[in-house]
C-alpha cells in the first residue's frame, strides 16, 4: 500500500509539470507581442526616453536658430515655436524620473548636434532655417504619430496610458502647427530645399533610432 502510495505522487507530479512552463503560459497571455518584443513597461520607458531626447534636440535647435535669426523677421515665430519645445521638453522631464525611465546617455551629442543644425541652416539663410523645421517636423510627426498607434493597440484606454497618449497627440498637433508655420514662412524656397529636407530627415530618424536605444 504504501509503496503504491508513494508511486502515485510522483505520477501525478509529473503529469503536472508539463502543463506549466511558466514562460510559454505566460506569453499565451499577450497574444500580440512576438517574441523579442519589449514589455509594455519596457516600450513606455523607450518612449519617454527618446522622447525627451527629441524636445531636448528641438529646444536647441530653436535655440540655434534664434542665435543666428534673433533680430530677424522670423525671430517672433521662432519664440513661440522655441517656447512650445520648452513646454513639451518640461513634461518629459517630468516624466523621467515619475516613470523611473533612465534618460538617453546621448543627450550631451543633441545638445551640440541640435545647436549646429539650427545655427547652421539659419546661416544659410531664413527660409533654410524654415525648412529644417519643416524637415525635424515632418519626422516628429511621424514618430509621435506611430506612438500613439502603439499606445492605442494596447486596448482600453491606451492600456491604462490615456493621458500620455492624450498629452503626445496634444504635442504632435502642436508640431504640425511648427511645420505649417514654417512653411508658410517660404521654406520650400529655401535653395537646394529637397536635399536639405531630405538629409535632415534622415538625420533626424537615425537620432531618433540612437535616443530610443542608448
Ligand atoms: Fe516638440
Ligand atoms: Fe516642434
Amino acid at each position: 500500500m504504501s509503496k503504491a502510495k508513494k508511486a502515485k505522487k510522483p505520477k501525478t507530479k509529473k503529469s503536472k509539470k508539463p502543463k506549466k512552463p511558466g514562460k510559454s503560459a505566460k506569453s499565451n497571455k499577450k497574444p500580440n507581442r512576438l517574441p523579442g518584443d519589449p514589455s509594455k513597461a519596457e516600450m513606455i520607458k523607450r518612449m519617454i526616453r527618446v522622447d525627451q531626447a527629441g524636445e531636448y534636440g528641438a529646444v536647441r535647435i530653436y535655440e540655434g536658430q534664434l542665435s543666428v535669426l534673433g533680430k530677424s523677421a522670423s525671430a517672433p515665430a521662432l519664440e513661440h515655436m522655441a517656447e512650445q519645445e520648452r513646454r513639451h521638453l518640461d513634461a518629459f522631464n517630468k516624466l523621467i524620473p515619475e516613470r523611473r525611465v533612465r534618460p538617453t546617455a546621448l543627450l550631451p551629442l543633441w545638445h551640440v548636434a541640435g545647436f549646429a543644425l539650427g545655427a547652421g541652416t539659419a546661416l544659410l539663410g531664413e527660409k533654410a532655417a524654415h525648412a529644417c523645421t519643416v524637415a525635424v517636423e515632418e519626422v516628429i510627426d511621424e514618430h509621435y504619430a506611430g506612438q500613439i498607434a502603439r499606445l492605442d493597440a494596447l486596448g482600453k484606454d491606451s492600456g491604462g496610458e490615456k493621458k500620455l497618449r492624450d498629452r503626445l497627440e496634444e504635442f504632435r498637433l502642436e508640431e504640425v502647427e511648427h511645420k505649417q508655420t514654417s512653411l508658410d514662412l517660404g521654406a520650400r524656397e529655401a535653395p537646394g530645399y529637397e536635399a536639405l529636407t531630405g538629409l535632415i530627415r534622415a538625420g533626424s530618424r537615425l537620432a531618433i533610432w540612437l535616443s530610443t536605444r542608448i
